[in-house]
């Protein structure tokens, strides 16, 4: 399936300078979603994982669906204030901003097979953020899966110790 009918660009947005990837038509068109969602899914279970990781908003987006269809556990990842409970805190840099990321401790069992899910790796700030936050807990990442990859603007050999997934690229 060509997916890139289903994303479009939008220039300077929020900032002057960004080229966002709006995913909006994908969750509107219920055919391109749902190949998405078995892709991962099939990502996850070839992985051997029992958990999905996902950080707000656009992660959860993909995450939930896909850990109902590999039959996973979902765990959260939320910026500052939004879970209820004791958490772990990481700081990490975006394409724009710097901000932090926050899990439920516990929600990572010792031994547990993470998949970490997310719709865009940019600068790759967020995806490191995760791994480093389930690894504190003793998480092993088996697999990190994209919708879609900026290679521009990460380096080459970012995430070369884990099996990768990107189902688009630009
Ligand atoms: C966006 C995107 C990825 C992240 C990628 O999230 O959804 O999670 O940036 O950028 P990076 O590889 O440079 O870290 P953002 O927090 O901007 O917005 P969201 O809450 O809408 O997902
Ligand atoms: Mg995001």
């Amino acid at each position: 399936m060509d997916l890139k009918k289903y994303i479009l660009n939008v220039k300077d947005f929020p900032i002057d300078g960004v080229d966002f990837k709006d995913v909006t038509p994908l969750l509107n068109d219920a055919d391109a979603f749902a190949y998405v969602i078995d892709e991962m899914a099939k990502f996850v279970i070839e992985c051997g994982a029992n958990v999905v990781v996902a950080p707000e908003a656009r992660g959860f987006l993909f995450a939930s669906a896909v850990a109902y269809k590999s039959h996973t556990r979902f765990v959260l990842v939320r910026k500052p204030g939004k879970l209820p409970r004791e958490v772990i805190d990481i700081e990490y840099t975006l394409e724009y901003g710097t901000n932090h990321q926050q899990m439920h401790k516990g929600d990572i069992k010792p031994g547990d097979k993470i998949v970490i899910i997310d719709d865009v790796l940019a600068t790759g700030g967020t995806i490191e953020a995760i791994v480093k936050l389930v690894e504190m807990q003793d998480g092993k990442v088996e697999g990190v899966s994209f919708l879609i990859d900026l290679p521009a603007l990460h380096s080459e050999d970012l995430l070369q110790e884990y099996k990768v997934q990107k189902l688009v690229k630009y």
